[in-house]
C-alpha cells in the first residue's frame, strides 16, 4: 500500500502554485485591480462601517407598501443609511431593489451598494425540476442551463447572489432537503454542484445577467442524525473528507463565490463557530477566497446548542472561527464592535471579512453600477420568458426516471381508448413547483392533466382521494388526508370502466424541504389504500409518482406494471409527463439517490463499506436484517428506458504514467433511439483506510439510434483512483481494483487492474 503519488502530479501542483502566486503579485500592483480597490476603501471605513458589512437583514416585506422609515421589520431604515448593512435577502422585484440600494448609495457615508441574496434553488420565476430531480438527468449541460436561466430570472428581478447550489450528500431519504441536493455520491454531486455554479456565475460575474452563486451547507447538513432537520451530525473523519467535503472542494476549485455554513454541530461544535471547517481547511487548505456567510440566525443558535452562554459570545465565536457574514442573528452588528475594543475579536479578523465581502461585491460590478439588476423593462421581459419555459420543460423530461414498466405497457399509444386519470395531484397545479419555489407564483405550474389534455381527450378523471386536508403553505405543517376515503367509490367505477388507469401519487411539494422531514417514507395519507382499491379492479396501472425524496413503495414495485419517477418537475411539469407518457420523449433518468424496500433501511446508499460479515450466510451471524432485505427496492444509477442498451467489450488498459483508459461498446438493441447513462465505478480491494464496496468514478451521458453502437470510454488517473487517509491527505496507494462499467450501480460488466 505504498503511496505513489507521482512526480508528475506534483510537478503540475508546482507550476500551477508559481501560477497562482505570480498572478496574485500582478494584481496588488495594478491600481485597477479589485485587491488595490478593497484595500483602498478599507482604509476609509470605521470599525462601524466594517462591521455593517458583515451584517445581513431579511426584508421580507415590500418596500413599495410600507417605507423603510415606517416598517416595522429589523431592517432599519437608519441602519442601511449608517452603512450597518451590507446585505439583505428575501427582498425582490427592481423597483424594491433600487430603493434600497438607493439608500445606501445616496445617503451613507461611503455608498457601499449592498448585496441582494435569494434562495434561488431551482428557477426564479419559472420553475425547474427539484434540484434531486435535475440530479437524475446526470445532465451537466441541461443543469448548467437551467442554472444559467434562474440567474437570468432572478438578475432581472434585482438580486445579485443566490443561496445555491446546495451541495450537502445525503444518505437519508427522511430527511426533508434531499430535495435540494444532488442525492448520495460526492463525484455526481460534485460534478452537478460545479455545473451549477457555473451557471449562476456564468463567464463574467460583472455581467447584469449573472449572480453570485453560495455552496451550502458546509459542513454535514446532509447527515442529521436520524434525517430529523437541524439534528446533531455524527461523522467520522473519513466520511468527512470522502463524501462530504468533495462537492464543496469541487465548486470552490471553481470560484463559487460564497460559501454558507449550517445549523449542526459537528464533533460538538456548532459549524458557524468551527474554525477547522472555515479556517483550517475551506480558507486554508482551499484556498477559499470568497466570504462565508452564516446560516439563518445560526450564531444566535449557538445559545440554544449550549455553546455560547449568550449572543455576545456567539459573536465571538463565529467572527473568530470565520464566519464572515451574519444572517439574522444581530449578533455582529449589535455586538461585534465592542468585542474589537475589548480585544476579543482582532482588528484583522474583521478587515478579512469585510475584504471578502467587498471583492465579491467589486466582481459583481457593483461599484459600478449599483442599479445594474434595476432594469424594470428588462423585468419585465424575462420574467416566465417563452425561451425559460422551453429550458425547464427540457429539463423536466429529462429528469424523468422510469422504474417499471412491464410488457411495455408505456409508452402509451395516442389512439388509446377509455383512459381512467385518478390522484389529487394530477389536477394540482401547486404542489409540482415542489419546495424552494418563493420567488414564483403559486400554482404556476401546468399540472399533469392539463399537459395530458393536449395529447387526448379519451379520458376520464377522479381524484379519489384529497393528499391535504387544508391549504399548504410554505411556512406552516401540512395537513394530510388520513381518513376521508369518500371519494373511492367514483374513482373505482372509473377504473372498472376503463383500459388503463394512470394514477398520480406522491407526496406534496411542501412535504419535502427545509423542516419538512418525514419518519415514514411510504404514500402518505390514504394513497395505498386507493392504490390497492383501484388495483382491486383495474391491475393495468400506470403509477405516476411526484415526490421531493426516495420512496419505499415495495408493495407498487411488486403489483403495478409500470411505474415513472417524476418528483416535482416545476412550471412545465404536465407537459413534460405527457410527452413521456405518449412516447415523444424516450425517458432516460437515473436515480441519484437510493429507493429503499423499507425505511428501517435508511441510511441505505450503494457506496457503504463492506462489513467483516458481509454474507448471506446460512446462520444468522451476518450484518443484515431477520425481516428485510439487504437490498434496496432501487439502486442508485437505476433507470430504464423504452429501449435496450447491451453492454459488451470492456478494455482496461494502462496508458500514460498513472493513467488508464478503461472503455466499453454499448449498444442499443430496442426500435427507438433512446439516451443512456454509462457509469463506471471502481472498487480499491485493498487500502489502508477501508474503501466502499463501489465508487462512482465516471459516467457519459449519449443518445443511440436503433441498432447502433457505441465504444465508451474514460480514463482513470489518481484524481480517481485516490482517497483521503484520515489525516485529510490525498494518497493513491498500489494494489488491486475491480471496475464495473454499466447501466446502474448494480449491473454491469466486471474487469479488474492494478496500480503498481
Ligand atoms: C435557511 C436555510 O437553511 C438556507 O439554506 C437558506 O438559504 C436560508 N434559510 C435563507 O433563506
Amino acid at each position: 500500500m505504498k503511496n505513489i503519488s507521482s512526480s508528475f502530479l506534483k510537478y503540475i501542483l508546482g507550476a500551477s502554485c508559481f501560477f497562482i502566486s505570480f498572478g496574485s503579485v500582478a494584481q496588488k500592483t495594478s491600481k485597477d485591480s479589485i485587491d488595490y480597490k478593497v484595500n483602498l476603501l478599507l482604509q476609509k471605513m470605521t470599525l462601524e462601517e466594517k462591521v455593517g458589512q458583515m451584517n445581513q437583514y431579511n426584508g421580507f416585506w415590500e418596500v413599495t407598501g410600507p417605507a423603510p422609515k415606517e416598517g416595522n421589520a429589523k431592517l432599519k431604515y437608519e441602519h442601511l443609511k449608517m452603512g450597518w448593512v451590507g446585505s439583505v435577502l428575501n427582498v425582490k422585484g427592481t423597483e424594491n431593489v433600487r430603493k434600497l440600494q438607493e439608500i445606501v448609495v445616496k445617503e451613507s457615508r461611503l455608498g457601499i451598494p449592498l448585496l441582494f441574496g435569494f434562495d434561488v434553488i431551482h428557477g426564479h420565476k419559472t420553475l425547474s425540476p427539484i434540484p434531486l430531480g435535475e440530479a437524475a438527468s446526470w445532465d451537466l449541460v441541461a443543469i448548467e442551463k437551467s442554472a444559467r436561466v434562474a440567474a437570468i430570472e432572478a438578475s432581472a428581478v434585482g438580486i445579485n447572489w443566490t443561496f445555491a447550489p446546495m451541495v450537502d450528500i445525503s444518505r437519508d431519504a427522511r430527511w426533508g432537503r434531499v430535495m435540494e441536493g444532488a442525492g448520495e455520491d460526492p463525484y455526481l454531486g460534485s460534478k452537478i454542484g460545479v455545473a451549477r455554479v457555473k451557471g449562476f456565475q456564468g463567464d463574467d460575474l460583472s455581467a447584469n445577467n449573472t449572480i453570485a452563486a453560495t455552496a451550502k451547507h458546509f459542513a454535514a447538513y446532509g447527515f442529521a442524525e436520524s434525517g430529523k432537520d437541524y439534528n446533531t451530525v455524527d461523522v467520522g473523519t473519513s466520511t468527512l473528507y470522502n463524501i462530504i467535503f468533495p462537492p464543496f472542494k469541487a465548486v470552490v476549485e471553481n470560484d463559487v463565490k460564497t460559501v454558507m455554513n449550517s445549523f449542526n454541530v459537528i464533533n460538538g461544535i456548532p459549524s458557524t463557530a468551527n474554525k477547522f471547517l472555515q479556517r483550517d481547511i475551506l480558507k486554508g487548505k482551499w484556498g477559499f477566497k470568497g466570504f462565508v456567510i452564516s446560516d439563518w440566525g445560526s450564531g444566535m443558535e449557538m445559545v440554544d446548542h449550549g455553546f455560547a452562554k449568550d449572543l455576545t459570545e456567539a459573536a465571538e465565536l463565529s467572527a473568530n472561527a470565520g464566519s464572515d457574514m451574519d444572517m439574522e442573528s444581530y449578533a455582529y452588528i449589535t455586538h461585534l464592535k465592542a468585542l474589537v475594543e475589548s480585544g476579543k475579536v482582532r482588528m484583522s479578523v474583521i478587515d478579512d471579512a469585510v475584504k471578502r465581502i467587498l471583492t465579491v461585491k467589486f466582481e459583481l460590478g457593483l461599484f459600478d453600477d449599483p442599479y445594474k439588476y434595476c432594469d424594470a423593462k428588462r423585468e419585465k421581459e424575462l420574467i416566465y420568458h417563452p425561451d425559460h419555459q422551453a429550458a425547464a420543460l427540457d429539463m423536466a423530461k429529462k429528469s424523468i426516471v422510469l422504474l417499471k414498466n412491464s410488457n411495455d405497457l408505456l409508452p402509451l399509444k395516442k389512439s388509446q381508448k377509455k383512459i381512467a386519470v385518478i390522484g389529487a395531484l394530477a389536477n394540482d397545479k401547486n404542489s409540482p413547483l415542489g419546495s424552494w419555489r418563493i420567488g414564483s407564483d403559486d400554482s404556476s405550474a401546468v399540472s399533469f392533466l392539463e399537459g395530458f389534455k393536449k395529447y387526448t381527450t379519451n379520458y376520464k378523471y377522479a381524484k379519489g382521494a384529497d393528499l391535504i386536508t387544508e391549504p399548504a403553505t410554505f411556512i406552516n405543517e401540512l395537513k394530510i388526508n388520513e381518513t376521508d376515503i369518500s371519494g373511492f367509490n367514483e374513482a373505482i367505477q372509473l377504473a372498472k370502466q376503463s383500459e388503463v388507469v394512470i394514477m398520480v401519487l406522491g407526496e406534496h411539494g411542501f412535504q419535502s424541504g427545509e423542516g419538512r422531514s418525514r419518519a415514514k417514507i411510504d404514500l402518505p395519507g390514504v394513497q395505498q389504500q386507493l392504490l390497492e382499491a383501484i388495483y382491486k379492479v383495474n391491475k393495468n396501472i400506470v403509477l405516476v409518482l411526484m415526490n421531493g425524496r426516495p420512496l419505499a413503495i415495495p408493495w407498487a414495485d411488486k403489483n403495478i406494471p409500470a411505474i415513472l419517477e417524476t418528483w416535482q418537475l416545476g412550471s412545465q411539469t404536465g407537459n413534460a409527463i405527457a410527452q413521456v407518457l405518449f412516447g415523444d420523449y424516450n425517458p432516460g433518468g437515473k436515480l441519484p439517490m437510493t429507493f429503499p424496500k423499507s425505511v428501517g433501511q435508511v441510511p441505505i446508499y450503494y457506496n457503504h463499506y463492506s462489513t467483516g460479515r458481509p454474507g448471506p450466510k446460512p446462520e444468522v451471524f451476518w450484518s443484515h436484517y431477520g425481516d428485510e432485505s439487504t437490498k434496496p427496492l432501487y439502486p442508485f444509477g437505476y433507470g430504464l428506458s423504452y429501449t435496450k442498451f447491451e453492454y459488451s467489450n470492456l478494455t482496461i488498459t494502462a496508458a500514460e504514467q498513472a493513467t488508464i483508459k478503461v472503455s466499453v461498446m454499448v449498444k442499443n438493441t430496442g426500435k427507438i433511439a433512446g439516451e443512456e447513462v454509462t457509469q463506471l465505478y471502481i472498487h480499491d480491494k485493498v487500502a489502508s483506510v477501508v474503501r466502499p464496496i463501489k465508487e462512482l468514478k465516471g459516467f457519459k451521458k449519449f443518445m443511440l439510434n436503433p441498432g447502433e453502437s457505441k465504444v465508451v470510454e474514460f480514463v482513470l488517473t489518481e484524481a480517481e483512483l485516490g482517497f483521503y487517509n484520515n489525516e485529510g491527505v490525498f494518497t493513491v496507494e498500489a494494489g488491486d481494483f475491480d471496475v464495473m462499467v454499466g447501466t446502474n450501480s448494480e449491473q454491469g460488466l466486471s474487469g479488474k487492474l492494478s496500480i503498481k
